[in-house]
């Protein structure tokens, strides 16, 4: 058995911050499934909010309205309010780290606008922020190498939680083709978000929702996993994230008539409203047949912005045009769509990242969680832009720090690493040798086909009830499943079929919590509930595994500064 004090599962920046707050007093690891330096947080392009008021006057409490705004009045609210508060202390963190953020005129961090801020708040590192801020965690985690072991290409097969208590893993090597069993004091997640299991999306190919299945299936809940955002401007037909900074820099959203059509929906922040609703607004138009051509996407147009401010503000953006569409968009307009982008549910965690077992509270021993897989929540109902790599820096910190804190008294607890072992064991083998004929393929493009058409930017009953029959019928035929490699070194077909089973359980908690929720709230849209229902639904959803069902619960959302009001921009 592989013992560590501290075991953290995830590399990206939540992953690292919580690294580098506990490696110094305890023996670290990270586990990885890729290598830390392809963690999905580097996919983040346009920007970190904090209001540091480089551009405009700023301050913590107009980045707190924001963003509970922003969240259709679904945040906690105390939660919100550590994280603006936290702000502009990661950012200077980060700075003294070397990130090599923009700079204004005057060599200060520049900041720029996003969707949804009242304040021009968006610190940049051109359009790759998350790639400069993951590297230099990465570079930070090189320093303390003595005391941080990094466990790349390790994949995360199960969770061990008896009584209440965090006991360790089970973990595929997948390098050596061997499952170890992993015991530690804490166990912090920082294993991302689900958005792959759409057929249009942003996410990498690893944001799979192995760590909030994994927890699931020890028994913990899930939370709001029926919010899932769709960001406004995907690359058309791929999926691939072209920054808001795009329109934060002033690009313009077009449809098939030439009209900037969101002077229609959202007449005072344009192309700049909270992305549940350019989302929405550019289905809209896509539905009423005013795509380009009368076909399902629209274009971004960054003509007018000229060269020299698109090969400084936005090189990446670019190049993803001319790499992938072959288009230039110094001269050319983008074709682009919605795509599924982050998750707004997963682990629910108070705000130091303790991972909570109930409606009630009651903290889980020795886990912890931050990140796009935890559910502190912050977002609510929709996430504003910016924030989601603020989360991860300020939550990751405080998860480290209160693992810190927690491990100093903790000790290891009993694990029967027999017993765990044989239990994934089995489940591989019965994988490896079974006779199944369904095509993995087949089964992982209908489900995003599914979850697309029936569980997407809108919703109704009629389309949730065909999107569970179908998940039904995809799940049992995911039961004779094929697999063609029957070796365990190196299985990455076993993995994309362990993925694909946990993507078909949490789209089914997804779609569940969906249909239960007869409101329409930020990201979700119900075309039959079309009016957001405070007095019925202004509550956490928490989903628990009983019994092989889905079982809901409550909890009320934490309100302390705004009281819900009119969400109009
Ligand atoms: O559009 C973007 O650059 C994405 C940022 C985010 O999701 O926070």
């Amino acid at each position: 058995m592989i013992k560590h004090d501290i075991i953290i599962v995830g590399s990206g920046l939540a992953g690292m911050q919580a690294a580098l707050e506990v490696c110094k007093d305890f023996d670290t690891a990270i586990i990885t499934k890729v290598y830390p330096s392809r963690s999905h947080s580097g996919a983040a392009q346009g920007g970190i909010a904090a209001s540091l008021g480089n551009a405009s006057e700023d301050s913590w409490e107009d980045h707190m309205y924001d963003t509970v705004k922003g969240s259709d009045f679904f945040s906690d609210q105390d939660a919100v309010e550590i994280m603006v508060k936290d702000a502009p202390g990661v950012i200077r963190k980060m700075e003294h780290f070397g990130c090599v953020f923009s700079r204004t005129e005057k060599g200060l961090i520049a900041q720029r606008w996003f969707g949804g801020h009242s304040k021009q708040r968006a610190c940049y590192a051109a359009d790759r922020t998350g790639h400069a801020l993951l590297h230099v965690l990465h570079e930070q985690t090189f320093k303390h190498a003595k005391n941080i072991k990094i466990y790349s290409e390790w994949y995360l097969m199960s969770l061990i939680v008896k009584d209440g208590i965090c006991r360790g893993m089970v973990v595929y090597n997948i390098q050596k083709g061997k499952l170890e069993v992993m015991q530690a004091k804490t166990i912090i997640f920082c294993t991302g978000g689900y958005g792959r299991a759409y057929k249009i999306t942003s996410n990498a190919f690893a944001s799979t929702g192995d760590g909030i299945v994994a927890a699931y299936h020890a028994g913990l809940p899930l939370q709001d996993m029926e919010f899932v955002q769709f960001h406004p401007t995907g690359l058309f037909a791929q999926g691939i994230l072209i920054s808001e900074a795009a329109r934060g820099e002033g690009g313009h959203l077009v449809n098939g008539k030439g009209e900037r059509f969101m002077e229609k929906y959202a007449s005072a922040k344009m192309e700049l409203a909270p992305r549940d609703i350019v989302s929405r607004s550019e289905q809209t138009e896509i539905n009423e047949g005013r795509g380009i051509d009368g076909k399902d996407y629209l274009h971004i147009d960054l003509r007018h912005l000229g060269k020299e401010k698109i090969i400084e503000r936005l090189p990446q953006v670019r190049q993803l045009g001319i790499d992938f569409l072959g288009l230039d968009l110094i001269d050319d307009p983008l074709p682009i769509q919605p795509t599924a982008h982050y998750s707004m549910g997963g682990i629910p965690t108070d705000s130091d990242g303790h991972v909570l077992s109930d409606e009630k509270g009651t903290k889980v021993t020795g886990l912890f969680a931050a990140g796009e897989c935890s559910c502190v929540s912050v977002h609510g109902a929709n996430r504003l832009g910016t924030n989601s790599l603020l989360e991860a820096l300020v939550f990751g910190e405080r998860a480290g720090k209160a693992a810190l804190t927690f491990t100093q008294n903790a000790e290891f607890h009993d694990v029967n690493e027999q017993e765990e072992s044989n239990k994934v064991k089995n489940k591989v083998e019965a994988i490896l040798n079974s006779n199944g004929k369904e095509s993995i393929n087949d089964i992982r493009n209908e489900l995003k086909e599914n979850m697309t058409t029936n569980c997407g930017i809108y919703r109704s009953k009629d389309q949730l009830e065909i999107c569970l029959k179908k998940l039904n019928d995809l799940k049992a035929r995911f039961k004779k499943g094929k697999i063609t490699d029957k070796g365990f070194v190196f299985n990455s077909e076993l993995i994309e079929f362990i993925e694909l089973g946990n993507m078909l359980e949490f789209s089914e908690i997804i779609a569940r919590g969906a249909l239960r929720r007869e409101e329409s709230r930020g990201a979700h849209a119900r075309t039959d509930f079309q009016k957001r229902d405070d007095d019925k639904w202004l509550n956490h959803t928490l989903a628990f595994k009983k019994d092989g069902e889905i079982e809901f619960r409550f909890k009320p959302v934490v309100i302390t500064k705004h009281q819900p009001e009119e969400r109009k921009y």
